[in-house]
């Protein structure tokens, strides 16, 4: 029996974004079909720490996650995933942080391809810490970017970021704010990636049009989205188990009634169906569910236990 342990560097030489995306979708995809076995994560310390897994009926194989969160620790998310399989006895050992930031990112890849414009080419990411250059790299394989605008409270953190992405975004605007209001007046895809525990911004400073991902809030305690806004948009959720858990917008705006259970989508679901009005604002809430870092660690299971 052999462990093969996985780091950093290899994960992103095996895995592409766009590899990840494909991946990710086809999990979406079969988890609606019924393909997976995928309990609600356990949470302790009030989320700090996470345990996840996800078993693939048709290939006898699971994921098993275990994640330490700190966001007064850079990175914040550090952890453990493990892929097994039934028919063998090899098991592969990844780096969850490079896991969960890149299958985070393919997951809005997934969602925006799904319900952005076309021509959407203008993003605002709010948020530039361990998920953010993956939100970007995502969007930008899915809708070639022409403008990218980074919100941070922290300035710094904004531009290091911008300097970091540069050889990666040629040709796009690159600017940077600390403040999201005007930022998001022009955008016509909006990512969100912070620990906020209140709205990063209200309804009536975004567009007529525009597609919002919100990936940052993971707990009830926690907020990126006004209600306003949930409630005047078409709502793409990943899995309503864990969104009704854990996604402090959506029960906020459950509680509140400003949207009623029925106007979830989940995102299995949204894929198979016709294309939604491109007409309407649409968002995209996920809080991250096992699904996507199976969808990543088969891809390394198969280049590193074949
Ligand atoms: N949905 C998922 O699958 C998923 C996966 C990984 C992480 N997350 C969550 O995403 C969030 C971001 O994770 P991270 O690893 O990038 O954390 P991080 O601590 O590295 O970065 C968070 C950034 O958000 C900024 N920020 C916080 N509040 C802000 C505000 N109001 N306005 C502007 N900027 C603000 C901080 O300055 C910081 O740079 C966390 O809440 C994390 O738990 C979700």
């Amino acid at each position: 029996m052999k462990t093969i342990t996985v780091g950093e560097r290899e994960i992103r030489e095996v895995v592409s974004m766009k590899e990840a995306i494909d991946a990710v979708r086809q999990g979406f995809v079969d988890l609606a079909a019924g393909e997976f076995e995928m309990p609600t994560r356990t949470a302790l310390r009030d989320g700090q720490f996470l345990v996840m897994s996800a078993h693939h009926r048709p290939t006898a194989s699971a994921m098993f996650k275990t994640l330490s969160v700190n966001f007064e620790r850079k990175p914040a998310i550090a952890g453990t995933v493990i892929w097994s399989e039934t028919g063998h006895l090899d098991h592969l050992v990844a780096d969850a942080g490079s896991v969960t930031a890149l299958r985070t990112g393919a997951v809005v890849g997934v969602a925006t391809d799904l319900l952005a414009p076309p021509e959407a080419g203008r993003l605002t990411l709010i948020g530039a810490g361990g998920q953010a250059p993956d939100q970007v790299r995502a969007v930008h394989a899915v809708r070639p970017l022409c403008q990218l605008t980074v919100v941070d409270a922290d300035l710094g953190r904004a531009r290091d970021l911008v300097e970091r992405l540069a050889p990666e975004l040629a040709g796009v605007e690159l600017l940077t704010a600390t403040d999201a209001v005007p930022a998001v007046r022009q955008a016509d895809i909006v990512c969100c990636a912070t620990n906020a525990t209140t709205p990063l911004f209200p309804e009536s400073a975004l567009p007529e049009q525009v597609h919002v991902n919100a990936i940052g809030a993971y707990r009830p305690t926690m907020r990126e989205l006004p209600d306003e806004l949930l409630a005047g948009s078409t709502v793409i959720v990943d899995e309503l188990d864990a969104i009704l858990e854990e996604s402090g917008e959506i029960i906020h705006a459950l509680e509140s009634g400003a949207i009623t259970r029925d106007a979830l989508t989940e995102l299995g679901t949204a894929l198979s169906a016709p294309s939604p009005d491109h007409g309407k604002r649409t968002v995209f809430k996920s809080v991250g569910v096992a699904v996507q870092d199976w969808a990543v660690a088969r891809l390394l299971a198969d280049r590193f236990l074949a």
